[in-house]
């Protein structure tokens, strides 16, 4: 008889939507609990690093290099034979088009060894769901803030099994684009979400009042806007240079930092009290950002509502989230991807599975 049907299921998970390899590898219980028995990660970031930017050959190439080794990695840190997996997970889409063939092949010929079912799942699915290996089951009706280098989205979710729904999304630039494009011109290093957040720790948040993008009374209540912000940081600094001045790097850090935070958690937490919900995850890369977590666990305090944020490693792309929301849908019964599955770069939240 099966682990599955024993209740126990395994399930391996690959992620190759962006510029990291991950194979994370997850047990669920039949009491909803799911352990987490491997994350491993190989990176090609500093192969981008001089372009500043992710450059999708590069990181197609490195993917390829990278996944079978990744993959032996993980099995043997879980301490899991092959035959103990039950199904394979992977990333389908959003993200580079190159980047997801490789994990989809990859997967599709792990599972047709393996012989076990596929699972195509969605990369923003994924980062909500990897909660659950930190923090439980997702118990009732929750406001998702995802927020990440590709992605600025609230979400109404009510189960990691069906339809997410969309309250509002950014319509320009996602957060982590915002953070990356500053830290850029304050001649911090890509990706430049961390070097803010440790720059920022030094700096006075309250400095310079850059703008909040859409709140004002006739904006979009739930979307998002990033790019005017960044232009606003472009000017100041370019003003400073212009002047011969120096640039303060800490306090510009930390003044646009607490810019972005303060609206992410504003808008989260009126999108979940306008919608009866008193529970706030926040996931994505930018979810590690330690003033977002910070600032989110003050205002969801003052708010009656329970902040979940998973682990600031769990909330950067890892492969543990792609196995965790694959361990989901085969508890929830839902149905495998054929073998034949397409990846699906813009592959919207109303598709949780492939
Ligand atoms: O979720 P993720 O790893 O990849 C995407 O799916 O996009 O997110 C990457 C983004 C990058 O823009 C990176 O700068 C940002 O997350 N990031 C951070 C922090 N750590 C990563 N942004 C702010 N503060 C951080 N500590
Ligand atoms: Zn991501």
């Amino acid at each position: 008889m099966s682990r599955a049907a024993l209740g126990d299921t395994v399930v391996l998970g690959i992620e190759t939507s962006c510029d990291e390899t991950g194979v994370g590898i997850v047990r669920r219980r039949q009491d909803g609990t799911v352990e987490l028995l491997a994350d491993e990660i190989a990176s090609s970031v500093d192969e981008h690093a001089r372009f500043g930017g992710v450059v999708p050959e590069v990181a197609s190439r490195a993917h390829l290099e990278a996944m079978v080794p990744t993959v032996r990695r993980a099995l043997d840190i879980a301490g899991v034979k092959p035959s103990d997996v039950d199904a394979v997970a992977v990333t389908a889409g959003p993200g580079l088009a190159g980047a997801l063939l490789v994990g989809l092949a990859a997967a599709k010929a792990y599972a047709v060894a393996w012989d076990v079912p596929l699972y195509g799942v969605n990369h923003l699915g994924a980062h909500v769901a990897v909660d659950t290996v930190e923090h439980g089951p997702l118990d009732r009706p929750t406001l998702a803030l995802l927020v990440s280098g590709g992605h600025s989205s609230l979400l109404e979710v009510t189960s990691l099994a069906a339809p997410i729904r969309t309250l509002g999304a950014t319509i320009d630039d996602a957060a982590g684009e915002a953070f990356d494009k500053v830290a850029r011109l304050l001649g911090l290093p890509f990706p430049g979400g961390p070097h803010i957040d440790r720059v920022a720790r030094d700096g006075d948040p309250a400095a310079i009042a850059f703008p909040r993008g859409l709140t004002g009374p006739r904006d979009a209540i739930y979307d998002f806007s990033f790019s005017g912000l960044k232009t606003a940081v472009a000017r100041w600094v370019e003003a400073r240079q212009r002047d011969g001045v120096d640039v303060p790097v800490a306090d510009v850090a930390a003044s646009f930092q607490e810019a972005v935070v303060d609206v992410l958690t504003a808008k989260a937490i009126r999108a979940a009290t306008d919608s009866g919900i008193d529970q706030l995850l926040i996931g994505g890369g930018v979810a590690a950002n330690s003033r977002l977590r910070a600032l989110a666990q003050t205002r969801c305090d003052n708010a009656g509502i329970t902040l979940r944020v998973p682990r600031p490693k769990l909330c950067t792309d890892n492969g543990a989230m792609v196995a965790a929301l694959g361990s989901h849908l085969v508890a929830a019964g839902v149905a495998p991807s054929r073998l034949d599955l397409p990846t699906d770069s813009a592959m919207p939240l109303t598709r949780v599975t492939a």
